[in-house]
């Protein structure tokens, strides 16, 4: 089922669209004319090189603005709206990941590194919180499972785990210890391998064309899209094979409510509320959840032996 694009954007956003290609399409798009543009819409001066995405299915973009403003990121605040006030004491220069567990040899890699490592490219996903609202994100990253064959993980290695970074100088909530909203930072999440291998997962470093934001879980962020958003942890400071199915974060804290798995599915209502229905950041209207987000063509092979009520 595809989404309807005027289901997604905000109809200002549409019509602006609609003016740039028309200005595009006479040849008159004169620099000012574009700056005004990319200001009336927001957008950032994008400062990463990478291959655009062609959006076969023309998802229609959440604006940077959206993306921006409306956070789940516990390590600052519950408030959504208030993370990125907060973000700025996120320090990601200097920044390293940490590689162990299950492989050859465990190693520490450069934030700096890995940019200039991976060929970087967009990947215009729908991204869906388990909270039952959603939006359209264009991340620019690259595939985990190039990184992860770099890691050159042996054979015991079945699962990834994945950590944040944990500092309560620049977390606050970190540093609230037995009062903060998560007891056990830092916060982790978990990928079976094949998960972790498939195509469409990435390990992101921007959106928009311009490296994250603090909110958004700069330097590195995980991207999953047929899972929901908890999944997607912010950055990472430590990524560990494992033998054994990791203890995620959402589910240390509540496992009836939270699985390891997460896959969006329109028939597993979460306990406290239904998962049928979604509301698109920006629209007055909800619209219907897509089996795996709309990505079942995709990865739907990697569960067809699971009962997906069991493993939620
Ligand atoms: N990662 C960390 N470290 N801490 C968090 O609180 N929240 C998760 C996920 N990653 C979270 C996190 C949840 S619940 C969601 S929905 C997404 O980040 C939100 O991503 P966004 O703020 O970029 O939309």
């Amino acid at each position: 089922m595809k989404i309807n694009e005027n289901e997604i954007t905000p109809q200002e956003l549409f019509e602006n669209r609609r003016k740039f290609i028309k200005l595009g399409a006479a040849s008159v798009v004169a620099t000012s004319s574009l700056m005004e543009l990319m200001a009336k819409e927001n957008l950032p001066i994008s400062n990463l090189t990478y291959k655009k995405d062609i959006n076969p299915n023309n998802l229609e973009l959440n604006t940077f603005e959206q993306i921006t403003s409306y956070n789940n990121f516990y390590e600052f605040t519950t408030s959504k709206t208030e993370v990125k006030y907060m973000a700025h004491t996120l320090v990601t220069n200097p920044w390293t990941i940490e590689v162990d567990g299950s492989v050859e040899k465990p190693f520490t890699i450069d934030i700096q590194d890995i940019i200039k490592k991976y060929s970087l490219e967009e990947r215009i996903y729908r991204f869906r919180c388990v909270e039952a609202w959603a939006m359209v994100v264009p991340w620019i990253g690259f595939e985990l499972g190039k990184f992860i064959k770099d890691c050159k993980p042996l054979s015991g290695a079945k699962y990834v785990r994945f950590e944040t970074k944990y500092d309560d100088d620049m977390f606050p909530d970190q540093a609230r210890g037995v009062f903060a909203s998560i007891k056990n930072y830092p916060y982790v999440e978990g990928l079976r391998m094949d998960e972790a291998m498939n195509p469409l997962t990435i390990l992101s470093v921007g959106l928009y064309g311009k490296t994250l934001e603090n909110q958004n879980g700069a330097p590195l962020r995980l991207v999953v899209p047929w899972k929901y958003g908890f999944k997607s942890i912010k950055s990472i400071a430590k990524i560990t094979f494992t033998k054994d199915e990791p203890l995620n974060t959402w589910q240390d804290i509540a496992s009836r409510e939270y699985g390891f798995y997460a896959n969006v599915n329109p028939k597993v209502d979460h306990p406290r509320w239904s998962q049928k229905r979604e509301r698109v950041l920006g629209k007055l209207f909800k619209q219907k959840t897509l089996m795996f987000n709309g990505y079942e063509k995709e990865v739907a092979h990697m569960y067809k032996d699971m009962d997906l009520r069991k493993y939620f």
